[in-house]
């Protein structure tokens, strides 16, 4: 049999190494190898074996045609998170909710605790970073003290699996977090990347055969000096993060990965002093806090998932002191920054060269989609040039390499937010299907960003554009 020696495993991503090193190769963090104490091998290889030969239990096997039952759901009323979920909780799975500490997870999930619980299911909230008096003041503070939650401040998953064992099966449980649980059959330091993975796997296995679901928490950090969750995505059915900019009061639900449903729908909720209240018109809060119109500022019709959102792409071009010119962008790709500017000085004719480009998606959302083109190349424009965009029109589009700006998906459901936002115009590709009336708005369509350039350059008061 091979010589087991020590290993090593990687706290931030789980690698495992049989030599200490400074560096992980896996994810590049430095200092985060933890030696790993290995459990004594089981004589026999570790499989109860008969007469010296190890035996397999033999098992039926099934085709894929046969009975199936729709996952039921168990809804928490909390709209925002029943979206993301996809309709709520599904008995027996896992669900991991990751985020940076402080952003309000504990929050929301005592808010769907009690939710659940005053509807008359059983709920164990159980709490390995915060005693129960803490937790029982912050649910005072949210007005939820009477929701009949069982609440306990447990850490070690075996007295939790023999505790939840106990009575009425419970609906839903929840681990607050997951980095503060150990097992008592792993032998390693608690808050190492083998024990969150031994401690998930119990309680995963608990989930399963009782049919409870279960929600555990992980803190996101970035030093990696806790096991990050990262190791337990792949264990769960579904991963969902909680993100927020910290002057913000607002927080966004996303699913990055959900057997049972969409994960490219967001929960917009914001925290208030009676913790998170949800947030069903995004657009209107992304808009809210729109200055005078001035130049820079473009409204971008997007989609997150099955919703229209509209925001407001803030962009300052300015004269750069440096030999290389500044790029800075909060809440959309640098990439694709870069290859709007590209087009803009290939194909539009600016010269951005000497100037420092700072790009902001207001109210810190992040936008993934390349339909947020037309609007980051409208306020790039705009900005230089000093014309302001009007303040009634949306902009939508992707740009191409070659200066096209290309249809994008489901157009209708941007046009009907806007026009219900109280928008009158929008700039979009000239391609795509017909829109009809288009709600009322005033459709103006653009097949290249030359086009682009030359109308908002019009507006301008002086003509700089170069
Ligand atoms: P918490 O849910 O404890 O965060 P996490 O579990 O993700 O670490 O939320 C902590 C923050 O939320 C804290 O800074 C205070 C704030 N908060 C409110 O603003 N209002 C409230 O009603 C509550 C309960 C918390
Ligand atoms: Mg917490």
């Amino acid at each position: 049999m091979a010589k087991r020696g020590p290993t090593y495993h990687c706290q931030a991503c789980g690698a495992v190494y049989h030599r200490w090193q400074g560096k992980c190769d896996a994810c590049g963090t430095w200092s985060s190898l933890v030696e790993d104490v290995q459990a004594a091998p089981v004589p026999g290889g570790g499989r109860p074996s008969s007469g010296g030969r190890a035996r397999g239990r033999v098992f039926a096997l099934e085709t894929l045609k046969g009975e199936t039952q729709d996952a039921p759901r168990i809804a928490s009323g909390i709209g925002e998170l029943d979206r993301v979920t996809g309709g709520g909780f599904v008995p027996g799975s896992v669900l991991l909710i990751g985020g940076d500490p402080g952003i309000g997870k504990s929050t929301l999930l005592m808010q769907a605790c009690a939710a659940l619980a005053m509807g008359g299911r059983r709920v164990v909230y159980v709490s390995g970073e915060e005693s129960t008096g803490q937790v029982r003041l912050r649910a005072e503070r949210m007005g939820l003290a009477e929701a009949p939650v069982d609440l306990a401040a447990e850490t070690n998953v075996e007295d939790i699996v023999a505790t939840l064992g106990q009575g009425e099966r419970p609906a839903l449980v929840v681990i607050d977090s997951i980095q503060t649980m150990w097992s008592g059959e792993v032998e390693s330091a608690p808050g190492t990347v083998t024990q969150v993975r031994g401690s998930a796997q119990a309680l995963i296995r608990y989930a399963k055969t009782s049919g409870a679901c279960m929600i555990l928490v992980g803190h996101v950090t970035k030093d990696g000096q806790i096991a990050g969750p990262r190791v337990v995505e792949h264990m769960v059915d579904a991963v969902l993060s909680f993100e927020g900019e910290g002057a913000h009061s607002f927080r966004i639900l996303r699913g990055q990965k959900n057997r049972f449903g969409a994960t490219d729908e967001i929960g917009v909720f914001e925290m208030t002093g009676k913790g998170l209240s949800e947030v069903t018109n995004p657009s209107a809060l992304f808009l809210a806090g729109r200055d005078q119109p001035a130049p820079g500022a473009a409204v971008f019709a997007g989609m997150e998932g099955t919703r229209p959102v509209l925001v407001e792409i803030q962009a300052l071009v300015a004269p750069t002191a440096l030999g290389t010119p500044r790029r800075a962008v909060v809440g959309w790709e640098n990439s694709r920054l870069a290859m709007v500017l590209a087009v803009l000085e290939t194909h539009g004719g600016l010269r951005l060269g000497q100037h420092d480009v700072y790009l902001n998606v207001a109210g810190g959302l992040r936008v993934n989609e390349p339909a947020a083109d037309v609007a980051v190349a409208a306020a790039l424009v705009s900005s230089l040039s000093g014309a302001t965009l009007p303040q009634e029109a949306v902009y939508f589009g992707e740009i191409a390499l070659s200066g096209a700006i290309r249809p994008v998906a489901v157009a209708a459901a941007r046009l009907r937010e806007a026009a219900k936002l109280g928008f009158e115009a929008a700039l979009m590709p000239s391609g795509g299907a017909d829109h009809g009336d288009g709600n009322g708005l005033n459709l103006r369509r653009f097949g290249h960003v030359t086009e682009l350039v030359a109308d908002i350059a019009a507006r301008a008061p002086r003509r700089d554009v170069k």
